[in-house]
């Protein structure tokens, strides 16, 4: 059976107060709706349609950038949820599959569930999605009849009989995607909100001979954003989630409840995270690593057996090789780390490579911007750069050569050179206690004065 997804993003999103609309609010670091479409994708869908219309071209753009075949629909005026649903009718006139109508502002609905609804549909024409709320609030109640949904009753429109149903209204819906337009057509907005229902389907659905189910679901997975409060919980849902699947995967978070993970985080069996690091997007972390706390990781590839922080700060770019050390105070920003190098203490490595077994010394930095543009650093293998080396690129420093301590590099220094650039040490004997003698004498005077 193929299937398409209509997705209905056009919501303003008033209570997020942001100018950003609120289905590109991230979580994780990727959109809201990126969870959503992501949640769709297992039924490998013929047709993805998102319908936008506050910030439409805000969505249009994220949306393209998530999946390039999505088809983005503009509804104008938001006029209630069926009428979202409408605006697919044309990107969808030549399908003849199921649809699974999805909320972007509902991003945690599991695969399996979105599995079950479709597994239903060979019991009903139209399928629900339902969960039982600890706190219904304002969401629609599913009225049953038995087994069997009655009808969809807007917390708005509910008798308080109906408000006492605790069994809820996801959103979501699945069914054939012509009938559903069709019966969508009859729709009508004379209700409380004077809006086009989409929960209406049910009712008519049943009007016209067709059965109707409901799946229900975890509560968990219909959260629902509609403020920054609900975003804060979102996040934190998916970071004890991402937590639990890779504790399970073998990876030790010595205090879970600290390490903030991205929605593409990867980590391997046996690695080690400490108290307190943040991944930002695009990080790989192989297996044996240790990462301590307090660093922060984005875009940045740690292999095998290395050993990061604490406190350090690997940024899009960083590439390091099996068994590294990046110690602590050190930023790695677009540079090529190989195998059992060593950037200990205090250090900037930018637009650089570092050579196998290279040791880079406290407080050394690539100068790699001149103001206008990025130059490069490269250190061959078995190089030792002196602490306090100021490397100024573009710059070669050759396979075991040395710099010596506080060196401005500024030539290219050949394989096994040792390069010293820092003015040469006098020593005058005895001034040091000359020069005591006379400032003590000097406040002496002063507080009897
Ligand atoms: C809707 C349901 C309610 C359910 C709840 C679950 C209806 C009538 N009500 O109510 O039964 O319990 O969701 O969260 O369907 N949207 C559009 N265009 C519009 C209106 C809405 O695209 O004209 C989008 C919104 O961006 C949002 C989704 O549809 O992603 C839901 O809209 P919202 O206004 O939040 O509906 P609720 O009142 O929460
Ligand atoms: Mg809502």
């Amino acid at each position: 059976m193929s299937t398409a997804l209509i997705i209905l993003a056009a919501g303003k999103g008033t209570r997020m107060n942001s100018d950003l609309p609120k289905v590109l609010h991230p979580i994780a670091h990727a959109p809201m709706l990126e969870h959503a479409m992501a949640s769709g994708r297992s039924l490998a869908p013929d047709h993805c349609v998102v319908v936008a219309g506050h910030e439409a071209d805000q969505v249009r753009a994220a949306v393209t950038e998530i999946d390039e075949d999505a088809i983005v629909v503009v509804q104008e005026e938001q006029l209630g949820t069926g009428h979202a649903v409408l605006q697919a009718r044309a990107a969808l006139s030549e399908f003849t599959g199921d649809v699974v109508i999805l909320y972007g502002d509902t991003p945690f609905v599991s695969e399996d569930t979105i599995q079950r609804m479709i597994a239903a549909r060979s019991r009903a024409d139209l399928v629900v999605l339902g969960f039982d709320a600890k706190d219904p609030a304002r969401y629609g109640r599913l009225v049953l009849q038995g087994d069997a949904l009655e009808r969809i009753v807007e917390y708005k429109d509910a008798t308080e009989a109906e408000r006492a149903i605790t069994l809820c209204n996801s959103g979501l819906m699945a069914g054939n995607a012509q009938q559903i337009f069709d019966l969508l057509d009859k729709v009508g907005n004379e209700n409380a909100s004077g809006e086009y229902y989409l929960t209406d389907l049910v009712e008519l659905a049943r009007g016209a001979g067709h059965a109707v189910a409901a799946v229900t679901c975890d509560e968990a997975e219909t959260l629902g954003v509609n403020s920054r409060a609900d975003l804060a919980a979102a996040d934190a849902v998916f970071q004890s989630r991402a937590r639990a699947e890779l504790l399970d995967l073998g990876v030790t978070l010595m205090a879970p409840d600290t390490v903030y993970l991205a929605y593409d985080t990867i980590i391997g069996r046996d690695t080690v995270i400490e108290p307190n690091v943040v991944f930002g997007p695009g990080v790989t972390v192989e297996s044996g690593a240790l990462i301590r706390a307090f660093s922060h990781l984005e875009g940045c590839h740690v292999s095998r057996g290395s050993k990061v922080g604490p406190y350090a700060r690997l940024r899009p770019g960083a590439e390091l090789a099996e068994d590294t050390h990046i110690g602590n105070f050190v930023e790695i920003k677009n540079a090529q780390i190989a195998e059992g190098a060593k950037v200990n203490h205090l250090s900037y490595i930018g637009d650089a490579s570092v050579g196998k077994e290279t040791n880079i010394g406290a407080g050394t930095i690539t100068c790699n911007y001149d103001g206008v543009m990025k130059h490069r650093t490269e250190i061959g293998a078995r190089a030792f750069i002196g602490s306090n080396t100021l490397l100024v690129a573009p710059v070669k420093i050759g396979r075991e050569a040395m710099t010596g301590s506080g060196t401005v590099v500024t030539k290219d220094v050949d394989d096994g050179d040792l390069a010293l650039a820092r003015s040469a040490q006098i020593n005058k004997p005895g001034l040091a206690y000359k020069l005591m003698d006379m400032l003590r004498a000097k406040k002496a005077k002063q507080t009897k004065g």
